[in-house]
């Protein structure tokens, strides 16, 4: 691992323990792509940058240097002034004029990886990461633009992020300020992202790229349902096993862009940062803008090994929380149980029979506040309704932990209700166009955190309710999109940094909830999935996968969430049948099965439901025990997908010292006239003996990676098994 400087060769190589990456400096300073991919030794030349062909570099021909800087692999190009690729940075003087050019200017190596203000970064001992910062100036703006890269050598990851200082006199306005941008020649690249919708969240998607500008996007003010922060570019023949990818994940919980193009010298540009509509930031003299990072990663072995380093490194260097490898107490959550139709006495039913089925905490979901018995109303209004609570929160907190079971909580601090204490007196703190009546999604508007005082506000309501009951869970959920972009309190002149300062404001929220109450077990939501971001993983070690709790629909969204996120970050339930949403039917072992690769919980009214299937949950909750930190730290592998045509869905855990594997086998619908079917299981010690604990059947790793284990007896549609080994004889 390190990063180095060769001054003569006038380049800089950053190694992980399988991947280089090299930037390069023409004569001028422009700061050039050099090379990513498989690790090198020795570098001889910077000879990708194509300085000796046509059109040369300005200081040799400057008559054509538009046509240079149309073609030079720019580490972070600019907008206006000839490059007519995508540019990442787009800067408009006082005049209104649009164009900077940024030369060399500087650098420093250092050991660690400092912090980036106000923003959810990845971080990192001065043994385990190495930050080379490249500053970059355009003299005429006198404008600087630091260029961060941070080398994680184990997680064969390199992070970015970029930072623009005015140092000059006039007022700037930045209409675009990106992270990342990957220059390179194309390989026939494929384009892979996670698209879905409310419901059916980051299934995988995979195209071919055209000529031209094509990517993800949101401008919905998080993340989303819809599209993900996350673009990689593969080769044709990459597989779970092989082939090149080049992945970039935006660690941002807000309006995005990821895009690639493919240009007219069969180059591709793939670039990641802010969505540049809607932003405008006002940077005066003596200001700096610090963009978010973006996680930058590399793979020759394929998608599984792109996926495996990218959970190593989310583990071990992003999410924050002490539950990171910590029991996980298994917890029944009254969302899909009684919706808004609940009171203490129902809450403390399901309690007494969760603590018999071996359940650890309850969760009180939305409805418990104001005078919320649907969604139309309350928000804002954060003290508990007792008609409902009769004798208040504290009291039912402590009969739920006389039961013997830890009490969570929902909030959706981020928003106010039209009909809400709140709204009367403050209707100013709404996000509104004076005028113009702002779209209601859920009857709910979205509060201006922008505004200091409702950011006040919104975390004393959350903070004084955990203050005086011991609560030690809280679900935070966000259930709209952002629209009506207009902020009460802002400058006329600054309304376009609302999207931006909105997402500042929950970091800054979340971030004075996790310093104020180290112990408590976060987990973020947004509708379901719709800010499953790694920037909400550094507040909140889990997350909310989905409101589609049915096993079938959800082995495509975990398998997708799982592309790039670790088993222990996704919120996964069990819940009743019909399922709520899709009405199907699946039997409860699948439903615990598919539940297990996440954090694993109940959703569904426990007093209700069959004795059988009640009579399932203790032996559901004893493998959550027996396999969670397996899970939790295990290496993840993929190995067959419903999502991509195979009639059955399955996937493994393998301890990292290789002494133990979980597999998990959906069949999704039953093959009429078929044999048992053969899968292969990959990630064990070859020459290791490993035991099948069912029936005590001895493999090698090498027979189980490619003879392969048959999978027999299995009859009906969602049956599912899981298959534990474990080493006995290395
Ligand atoms: C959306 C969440 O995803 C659900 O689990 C539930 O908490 C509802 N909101 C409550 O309004």
């Amino acid at each position: 691992m390190g990063i180095q400087f060769d001054e003569k060769k006038q380049l800089f190589k950053m190694d992980t323990d399988h991947t280089t990456y090299v930037i390069g400096l023409s004569p001028e300073g422009y700061v050039g792509h050099v090379y990513y991919g498989r690790r090198l030794g020795k570098l001889c030349k910077n000879a990708l940058l194509r300085m000796e062909e046509k059109p040369f570099t300005p200081s040799v021909n400057k008559r054509d240097k538009s046509a240079f800087l149309d073609f030079y692999p720019m580490e972070y190009p600019t907008g206006g002034i000839g490059d007519y690729r995508e540019s990442c940075l787009d800067v408009r003087n006082e005049r209104g004029n649009l164009g900077s050019e940024i030369f060399y200017k500087s650098h420093t190596i250092r050991k660690g990886k400092p912090g980036l203000k106000g923003l959810p970064a990845s971080f990192g001992t001065e043994d385990e990461t190495e930050t080379l910062e490249i500053i970059c100036e355009d003299p005429i703006l006198q404008m600087e633009v630091h260029l961060s890269y941070s080398v994680f050598g184990k997680e064969d990851v390199i992070t970015r992020n970029v930072r623009v200082s005015n140092h000059g006199e006039e007022t700037l306005r930045l209409e675009k300020v990106y992270s990342a941008c990957l220059d390179m020649d194309d390989e026939d690249f494929e384009m892979l992202t996670l698209c879905g919708s409310w419901g059916r969240e980051r299934h995988i998607q995979r195209a071919r790229i055209q000529r031209g500008r094509q990517g993800t996007a949101s401008l919905r003010g998080e993340s989303s349902h819809q599209e993900h922060p996350f673009l990689a570019l593969v080769t044709p023949e990459t597989t779970q096993e092989t082939g090149q990818v080049y992945g970039m994940h935006f660690v941002y919980s807000g309006n995005f862009k990821a895009q690639v193009e493919l240009t007219q010298y069969d180059k591709v540009r793939m670039v990641l940062g802010i969505h540049p509509e809607e932003f405008c930031w006002k940077l005066e003299p003596g200001c700096e803008f610090q963009a978010p990072e973006a996680v930058l990663v590399y793979s020759a072995e394929g998608i599984g090994k792109m996926t495996r380093n990218l959970h190593d490194f989310y583990r071990n260097h992003m999410i924050r929380s002490k539950y990171l490898y910590k029991k996980r107490p298994i917890l029944i959550n009254n969302w899909e149980a009684t919706y808004f139709d609940f009171n203490s006495e129902k809450l403390l039913s399901i309690a007494r029979e969760a603590k018999k089925a071996g359940i650890e905490m309850l969760v009180m979901d939305d409805g418990w506040f104001g005078k919320r018995n649907s969604d139309n109303c309350s928000l804002g209004d954060w003290y508990v309704n007792e008609e409902k609570i009769t004798s208040g929160l504290a009291d039912l907190v402590k009969q739920v932990r006389e039961i013997g079971l830890e009490f969570g909580i929902w909030f959706e601090p981020e928003m106010i209700s039209p009909d809400s204490d709140l709204y009367r007196a403050h209707p100013d703190w709404a996000i509104r166009i004076p005028g113009r009546e702002p779209v209601q999604s859920r009857e709910q508007y979205v509060l201006d955190l922008s505004r200091p005082e409702v950011r006040d506000y919104a975390y004393e309501s959350v903070a004084k309710i955990l203050r005086c009951a011991p609560i030690s869970y809280v679900k935070w959920d966000m259930n709209r999109q952002l629209c009506d972009m207009g902020s009460a309190y802002l400058a006329q002149d600054q309304q376009q940094e609302l999207f931006h300062r909105y997402v500042l404001g929950v970091y800054e929220m979340q971030e004075r909830l996790v310093t104020e109450f180290p112990d408590l077990l976060l987990e973020n939501c947004s509708g379901g999935g719709a800010r499953f971001d790694p920037g909400m993983l550094y507040y909140s070690p889990q997350i909310w996968c989905s409101d589609d709790t049915d096993a079938i629909e959800r082995l495509r969204i975990q398998e997708g969430t799982a592309l790039l996120y670790p088993l222990s970050s996704i919120g996964a339930h069990v819940s009743d049948c019909p399922n709520h949403m899709v009405g199907r039917r699946t039997p409860f072992a699948t439903r615990g099965n598919v539940a297990l690769a996440g954090t694993f919980g109940y959703e569904l009214d426990i007093t209700k439901i069959s004795e059988e299937e009640r009579g399932q949950i203790p032996g559901q909750a004893a493998l959550c025990r027996r396999y969670q930190s397996l899970i939790q730290t295990g290496d993840y592998y993929r190995i067959a997908s419903w999502s991509l045509k195979s009639p059955y869905d399955c996937w493994e855990v393998v301890s990292k010292d290789r002494t133990e594997a979980l597999v998990t086998y959906v069949q999704v619908l039953a093959v009429p006239n078929s044999h048992s079917t053969k899968i292969r299981i990959p990630g064990l010690n070859p020459d290791g003996v490993y035991m099948l604990e069912k029936t005590g059947e001895c493999f090698t790793g090498e027979e189980l990676a490619y003879c392969g284990f048959l999978i027999k007896d299995l009859n009906g549609d969602f049956q599912s098994r899981l298959y534990h080994f474990s080493l006995v004889q290395e």
